[in-house]
């Protein structure tokens, strides 16, 4: 039988374990945090530690702002403000966003605090007194005007791998390409534009070199099966590659000072400071901290996004093998990355989904962001995030299926078993029956599997396929038709009894299923089975006696809503609306002129990202005709919406259109417009519209009509 199979595989992950140690990347405070971070790496470290929660395993999930490096005070040269101004605006927004989406770190903390910088300093004198550093003279770019050594993002020039004319002195983001400073053609500086000079600077090398044997021997040969492919293959082709001695210090005065009596304007390298921060994080955190950092029995994880893959899987483990005394990572799950709308999501040209923004705009709908990205969640490859495909997913998963499921098992208990959980009569079940229990016990084994295996897209559609199958089991079963007279009803009592008995029971283990991905949900759901937050732990999945028979349960309560067209409509618009041409960019990747905080063109027009090109034949498809608003009124409850009656000459039109917050309706009577006149009809809020009316933006970002030669005739054709 499957269920045997799947039950002796691996219910044993935690077994020479005693407690895990869950960490997520300590994101740059240099902007706010987007759905890309929560799908890279926040959602599923989050998922992770609240199963290892319900599991009754002892967990410790740390994170925090990652303060300093070049993202940092870059950001502060532009927005003319210290870079400690910058980390405490970022700092707060971004902790504010994780808790608004639920993402439940035991600490959330920073890397300017006192116990961090007492902690990477004491790291690095640690290493330093080992002899593990080879100090090294060399020549380095150096920006005369600003008198600052120009390392990684401070540099920008021409790619000598692809041509790319803004590569950065670390990586070209066009082609991926890793570089260093010196193999950049016509060096600039990123800070001044001007032509760098090469001048000597000495630095504290960490010889990468001399742990290659080690790296391989730990991550070739030892984790080739446990850990994912895409991290394996990044790790093998860097120790292929040969490794070579890092930097480990730099010249500035933001990060943490470099603890030598020598070192004056050196301060620890970003990537030598900034994983530390875990350890100081969980420092802070509890006094218990080397029982997690220091016992080989601690399960040690580190979600990340793969941009980070060598700094956790090479750079770091070689730092805690040289400094010795502290546990290895298990496991490095990294996550490929979430494009937005078929686009790269990029913070320079403000092509992202905002978490704050997401917050505002959907209150209270958390839950259906982490669903959507989970079950779009870039686990083997990059994966894209649209809209339309949130609106689908949430009206038709968690709505249609999950929603619906147990808000008829609610509402047919209550109509028809007294609003009391029904008993079960043995004797009376049916196949039907018997495999809807084998399969709540199936999902129960697979989900947590998932989980446990990374594999949390796997193990969320495992729910919803559960909750599919009841819903099944609930329409071939009809208890309404067995209850259409008082008569039938007493007649099938027993039958319906065990058909909502098993509902029921199984709506308790969706609750417990759903729990790690959707916790709002999860306890909404408690609310209405009137049960305590310890249902949910996991030993509890696969049981059928969580309600008690003769337990009355509340009301049901709709634990989701349909996300209408119109509210995908504003944000494709939003979003397009907001962001910046690729060619806007500066040579920084910094947003130009916007601050998405405050979101939106701040000081300037900025124009929507070009659409992927079409034929002359896409073209002339649409019909473009002039029109005259005979009468415009306010849509109620749509702020943004008026109702326009249209004359087009050869007929009047209803066209309903998002012009609300830019012109009063007795404003617009007589105005002459350009018409979209072929476009399908579509429904905005419960009104027919047919055709849509050009607008376009003037320099202070007010919408005007794309208004026809004065005098042209209703009807006439505009090409
Ligand atoms: O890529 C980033 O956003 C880095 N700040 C991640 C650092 S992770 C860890 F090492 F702290
Ligand atoms: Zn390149």
């Amino acid at each position: 039988m499957r269920l045997s199979g799947v039950q002796q595989s691996n219910f044993d992950f935690m077994k020479h374990y005693k407690r895990a140690l869950v960490t997520a990347a300590l994101p740059y405070a240099n902007g706010p945090v987007h759905i890309g971070h929560l799908a890279g790496c926040y959602l599923p470290a989050d998922i992770y530690v609240r199963y290892l929660r319900a599991c009754k395993k002892d967990v410790k999930f740390v994170c925090g702002s990652d303060e300093h490096g070049v993202p940092i005070t870059i950001r502060a040269m532009k927005e003319g403000v210290t870079p400690q101004e910058v980390v405490d605006k970022y700092h707060n927004l971004m902790k504010e966003s994780f808790a608004g989406m639920d993402i439940s770190f035991d600490i959330y903390s920073r890397t300017s605090s006192a116990v961090h910088r007492e902690t990477a300093q004491a790291f690095f004198k640690t290493l330093y007194e080992k002899d593990v550093f080879q100090l090294k003279e060399t020549e380095q770019y150096y920006d005369e005007s600003k008198e600052m050594f120009l390392a990684d993002r401070y540099i920008t020039g021409t790619c000598p791998v692809c041509g790319h004319d803004g590569a950065y002195g670390d990586q070209c983001e066009k082609c991926g390409s890793s570089l260093s400073p010196e193999q950049l053609l016509n060096p600039r500086s990123a800070l001044s534009s001007a032509i760098p000079v090469k001048k000597v600077t000495k630095h504290w090398y960490f010889p990468l070199d001399q742990y290659e044997h080690w790296l391989r021997e730990w991550i070739v040969e030892g984790k080739k099966d446990e850990w994912k492919s895409n991290v394996y293959g990044q790790c093998k082709s860097w120790i292929d590659n040969g490794l070579f001695p890092r930097a480990m210090t730099r010249d500035s005065n933001w990060g943490v000072p470099v603890p030598l009596p020598d070192a004056k304007g050196k301060v620890l390298y970003v990537w030598f400071d900034a994983p530390i921060g875990y350890i100081s994080a969980t420092k802070e955190l509890t006094n218990m901290w080397s029982d997690y950092w220091c016992n080989d029995d601690t399960k040690l994880v580190h979600f990340i996004g793969k941009d980070n893959i060598v700094f956790h899987c090479i750079i770091f483990p070689a730092m805690l093998k040289a400094h010795g005394g502290f546990v290895l990572p298990d496991n490095v799950p990294a996550n490929e990355f979430l494009n937005i709308e078929g686009e790269k999501v990029s913070t320079s040209r403000n092509w992202a989904v905002w978490v704050h923004e997401y917050l505002k705009d959907f209150p209270g709908q958390q839950d259906v962001m982490r669903y959507v990205l989970c079950a779009n969640a870039p686990e083997a490859k990059d994966n894209d995030f649209t809209w339309q495909d949130f609106r689908d997913r949430n009206n038709s998963e968690l709505v249609a299926v999950f929603g619906n499921f147990v808000n008829r098992a609610f509402v047919l208990m209550h109509k028809l078993c007294g609003g009391r959980v029904p008993p079960l009569h043995k004797e009376l079940l049916d196949d039907a029956d018997r495999q809807l229990i084998e399969d709540i016990r199936f999902a129960a084994v697979k989900v947590g599997e998932s989980i446990e295996n990374y594999k949390f897209r796997d193990g969320l559609f495992d729910v919803i396929d559960l909750a599919r199958k009841a819903n099944k089991y609930m329409q071939d079963k009809a208890p309404w038709t067995m209850a259409k007279t008082p008569e039938l009803q007493a007649e099938n009592q027993k039958l319906i009894d065990n058909c909502l008995h098993i509902c029921l029971q199984l709506t308790a283990n969706l609750s417990i299923l759903i729990n790690p991905f959707l916790p709002q949900t999860a306890m909404k759901m408690c609310g209405m089975m009137k049960v305590v937050e310890r249902m949910l732990d996991w030993e509890n999945a696969g049981k059928m006696e969580l309600l008690k028979v003769g337990y009355p349960l509340k009301a049901p309560e709709l634990l989701f809503r349909k996300i209408e067209d119109t509210e995908v409509a504003d944000q494709v618009e939003k979003l397009r609306a907001n962001a910046t041409a690729p060619n806007q960019n500066n040579a920084v990747s910094m947003p130009k002129n916007t601050d998405p905080v405050t979101a939106g063109p701040a000081g300037g027009i900025t124009v929507p990202m070009p659409k992927p090109e079409i034929t002359i034949d896409d073209f002339v498809k649409t019909d473009l005709r002039v029109g005259t608003i005979l009468r415009a009124e306010k849509v109620e409850k749509a702020d943004k919406l008026l109702k326009l009656e249209i004359d087009l000459g050869y007929e009047k039109r209803t066209v309903v259109s998002g012009i609300a917050l830019h012109f009063k309706p007795e404003d617009i009577i007589g105005q002459q417009v350009t018409v979209v006149a072929n476009l399908a009809p579509r429904k905005l809020r419960g009104i027919e519209s047919h055709g849509m009316i050009l607008m376009a933006q003037n320099p202070d970002g007010k919408l005007i009509f794309v208004a026809p030669v004065p005098g042209s005739a209703n009807g006439v054709e505009v090409r």
